[in-house]
């Protein structure tokens, strides 16, 4: 938590200036309390801890009246729209949450893990994606919750966390429309900067996405073995079996340590990415693993030909499936090993089935038994467990809202696109709040990995501006959500 700051009494001295100032000149310009007014409503500048500049509100430029906004028979702007009138600073998560991941990782309440961190930001958008009907099974509303945990805090009005106007639209969050209401904001219909990407940025174990109560209990004991740092038990990978059974010509138990030791094993990069990853979001990440084709085990028990969805069973019970033919093209791997070291407890110690192209409820920790179904078992399970289910998502990897770039500097901005089963044929960005996408393109990328872009700007104006990113997928689809970030441009 940020220390509340002092804009609150502040507030009542301004005010109060203003006031004897009208009482005693009239209606003539005043500027001496327009210094005051701008100084005082200066948007707040934070250096963070790793030496990066937050600026949340942008400057504005308040003796210039600013192109394009119409307006007729206005004095010269003399008090600050985004912090005087729309109190910006003040408003949304972050006005009081420096860190949302941080601020759900250490409450009380043992939240699902979402501490992968690969260098996005958390947003309520973030939020919102799981904390949404037919997502997970929530019994609250998501708005209701985050009333109540707020109803005593103090200094949060609804306008903390809300937009209202007009417009019919009701209560928006502050958050989701601060870009289109707050001044100062430059846009521009071309994109201008150099493009680069390539597919092959690893991330460690511990940024892997790993929910943990995909399994529940079990998922929280593998958790707390990796966090206490429990030694890996060599008697349970030595001992462990996966056993193939349902419609196949011989059911067979396969002992692990052999398959390590006899069967080949393939080592291929792959990216693991959460059902619920939503935009901009954190729960993706790529790593090399080194595993058992399932091919081979199949082979050994042939498949027969009714046999028509893949159902993967963890000692634990949880279980997972895909459509059998989906292995003509991917090959699921039962990983033992990532980035060459053995598998963590986190992620299913021993063994963990890794699908290409598919979603995280596939990637069964603690792996017993493959069971060969009929293909109509897979219509049983939730649609997204189809590997066609998910669609594009992109996120910034090192940009976050109100980072300030130098004038005059070039900057990367970093960040990672994926389409699940889908390659990604081009990334699009915008300064302009989607109205015009300048498009670079991506060829010949592959499905399994993620595409790590980078683009390269030289930002010549003192101004903010907004950077939506968005991602193309090879049958045209692009990424649902908003993702873009504010940043500010400031002389050295
Ligand atoms: C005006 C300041 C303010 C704003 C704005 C605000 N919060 Fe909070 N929030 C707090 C304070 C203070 C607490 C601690 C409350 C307590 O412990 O009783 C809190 C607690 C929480 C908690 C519970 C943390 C815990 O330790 O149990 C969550 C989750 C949370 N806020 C999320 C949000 C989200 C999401 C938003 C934006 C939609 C938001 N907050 C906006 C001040 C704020
Ligand atoms: C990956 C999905 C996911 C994301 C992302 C997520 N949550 Fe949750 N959250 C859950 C689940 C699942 C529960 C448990 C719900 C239950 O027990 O009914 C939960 C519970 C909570 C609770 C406890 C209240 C309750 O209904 O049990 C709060 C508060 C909460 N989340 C806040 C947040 C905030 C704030 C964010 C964004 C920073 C967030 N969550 C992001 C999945 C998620
Ligand atoms: C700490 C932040 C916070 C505060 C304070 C807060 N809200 Fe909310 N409110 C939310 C969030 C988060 C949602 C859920 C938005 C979503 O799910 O899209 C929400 C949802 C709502 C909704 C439903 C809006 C819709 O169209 O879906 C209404 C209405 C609402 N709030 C009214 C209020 C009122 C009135 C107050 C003041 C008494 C208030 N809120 C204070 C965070 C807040």
């Amino acid at each position: 938590m940020k220390p509340k700051n002092n804009r609150r009494i502040l507030w009542g001295v301004v005010l109060a200036s203003v006031c004897a100032g009208a009482l005693a000149c009239g209606c003539a310009a005043q500027t001496e309390d327009e210094g005051t007014l701008m100084e005082t409503y200066e948007p707040k500048l934070v250096i963070r801890e790793d030496g990066v500049e937050i600026q949340r509100t942008p400057s504005e430029n308040l003796s210039a009246s600013e192109e394009g906004d119409g307006v007729y028979h206005k004095p010269v702007r003399n008090v600050p729209k985004n912090t005087f009138y729309l109190k910006a600073d003040d408003r949304g998560c972050n006005a009081c949450h420096e860190d949302l991941l941080d601020t759900v990782s250490t409450t009380e309440y043992n939240h699902p893990k979402l501490t992968n961190d690969i260098g996005t930001e958390t947003t309520v958008q973030q939020c919102i994606t799981c904390h949404t009907e037919g997502q997970v099974t929530i019994a609250n509303s998501f708005g209701g919750i985050i009333h109540g945990i707020h109803s005593e805090v103090e200094d949060a009005d609804c306008w903390s966390c809300h937009y209202a106007s007009e417009d019919g639209n009701d209560m928006q969050l502050w958050d989701n429309v601060k870009h289109q209401v707050m001044h100062g904001i430059h846009t521009s219909d071309t994109v201008e900067g150099t493009f680069n990407f390539n597919q092959d940025r690893i991330v460690s174990q511990d940024q892997l996405p790993n929910i943990n109560w995909q399994g529940y209990e079990n998922d929280y004991l593998r958790n707390e073995k990796t966090e206490s740092g429990a030694p890996l038990d060599q008697d349970m990978l030595d001992n462990w079996t996966i056993t193939v059974t349902g419609m196949v010509d011989n059911e067979m138990t396969f002992s692990l340590k052999d398959l390590i030791e006899n069967a080949e094993s393939v080592t291929t990069t792959m990216v693991e990415a959460c059902v619920e990853i939503g935009d901009g979001n954190n729960l993706i990440g790529q790593a090399e693993v080194t595993g058992i084709p399932l091919s081979a085990l199949l082979e050994k028990a042939g498949v027969q030909p009714e046999g028509g969805t893949v159902m993967v069973n963890s000692s634990d019970g949880f279980n997972g499936a895909f459509d059998i033919n989906l292995m003509k093209t991917h090959e699921p791997l039962l990983v033992y090993q990532i980035n060459g070291e053995p598998i963590q407890w986190q992620h299913g110690y021993p063994v963990q089935l890794w699908l290409p192209g598919g979603n995280a409820t596939t990637f069964v920790k603690q792996v017993s038994n493959i069971e060969i179904a009929p293909a109509e078992v897979l219509e049983s399970y939730p649609p997204f467990y189809l590997i066609d289910f998910c669609k594009p998502v992109v996120g910034f990897t090192n940009l976050d809202e109100g980072q300030v770039l130098k004038k005059g500097e070039p900057f990367t901005v970093e960040g990672y696109a994926y389409a699940f089963s889908q390659p990604v044929k081009a990334m699009e960005f915008s300064l302009d709040g989607g109205e015009t996408w300048t498009r670079c393109d991506t060829p010949d990328t592959v499905t399994d990995k993620w595409v790590n872009w980078a683009l390269t700007i030289t930002p010549q104006e003192e101004h903010a501006y907004v950077l939506r990113v968005r991602c193309v997928a090879a049958n045209d689809m692009v990424n649902e959500d908003v993702v873009e970030k504010m940043f500010n441009v400031k002389a050295k």
